[in-house]
């Protein structure tokens, strides 16, 4: 009698840590490295992980400016690309891994990239047509609706781009 209870609670045990810890890590890698269908799709997974898996190369997510640099720096490691590939891959893992620039993302745009709940998303372009643009992500903590945690999940999906206004006077174009 005795054994067979002290079983079940073993079992019960294993199955419990099961739930916890394997369900929410499963689909965080699936996340990681889901590449949507496109055009670039099958180039990445041919090219991109000849040297490394693409779940060490595809967590950060990048604006255009990055996803170039790093192409670069792996054409320069030695990964075999014609600069047509580098183009279509470049571009397809800025729109698949890509961030948006607070400045100038719409509403259907947050929802469909980032993980924002509508009410989230739609206080974050509030805040923007109140105070204008955003200086930096950290202005993310003047949003009332976003705690110190959820700004953390969310900041990788977010770049800024400084707008430059005709009373800006520090955006001046390049004079030299
Ligand atoms: C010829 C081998 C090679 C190929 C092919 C290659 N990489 Fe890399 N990659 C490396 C090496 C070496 C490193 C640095 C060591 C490491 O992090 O594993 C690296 C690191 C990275 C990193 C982390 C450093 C950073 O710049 O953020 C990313 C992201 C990355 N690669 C993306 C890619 C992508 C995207 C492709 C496909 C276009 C690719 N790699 C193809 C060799 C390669």
């Amino acid at each position: 009698m005795r054994g067979s209870a002290s079983i079940m609670v073993c079992t019960g045990a294993v199955l419990l840590t099961l739930l916890v810890r394997g369900i929410p890590a499963q689909e965080a890698d699936k996340r990681m490295t889901d590449l949507p269908p496109g055009e670039g799709q099958s180039l990445v997974m041919d090219v991109c992980v000849r040297c490394h898996s693409l779940e060490t190369s595809l967590v950060e997510r990048k604006d255009q400016t990055g996803w170039q640099k790093t192409v670069n720096d792996m054409i320069l490691r030695g990964a075999f690309i014609t600069p047509e590939e580098a183009k279509t891959i470049i571009a397809y893992l800025t729109k698949t891994r890509g961030r948006v620039d607070l400045n100038r993302v719409s509403l259907e745009e947050l929802l469909r990239v980032t993980p924002l709940q509508p009410a989230e998303a739609e206080a974050i372009l509030r805040y923007r047509s109140h105070h204008g643009h955003f200086r930096s992500l950290d202005e993310l903590q003047e949003v009332e609706e976003l705690t110190p945690e959820r700004i953390e999940e969310i900041k990788r999906y977010f770049s800024v781009t400084p707008v430059s206004s005709s009373s800006d006077s520090e955006s001046k174009p390049n004079s030299n």
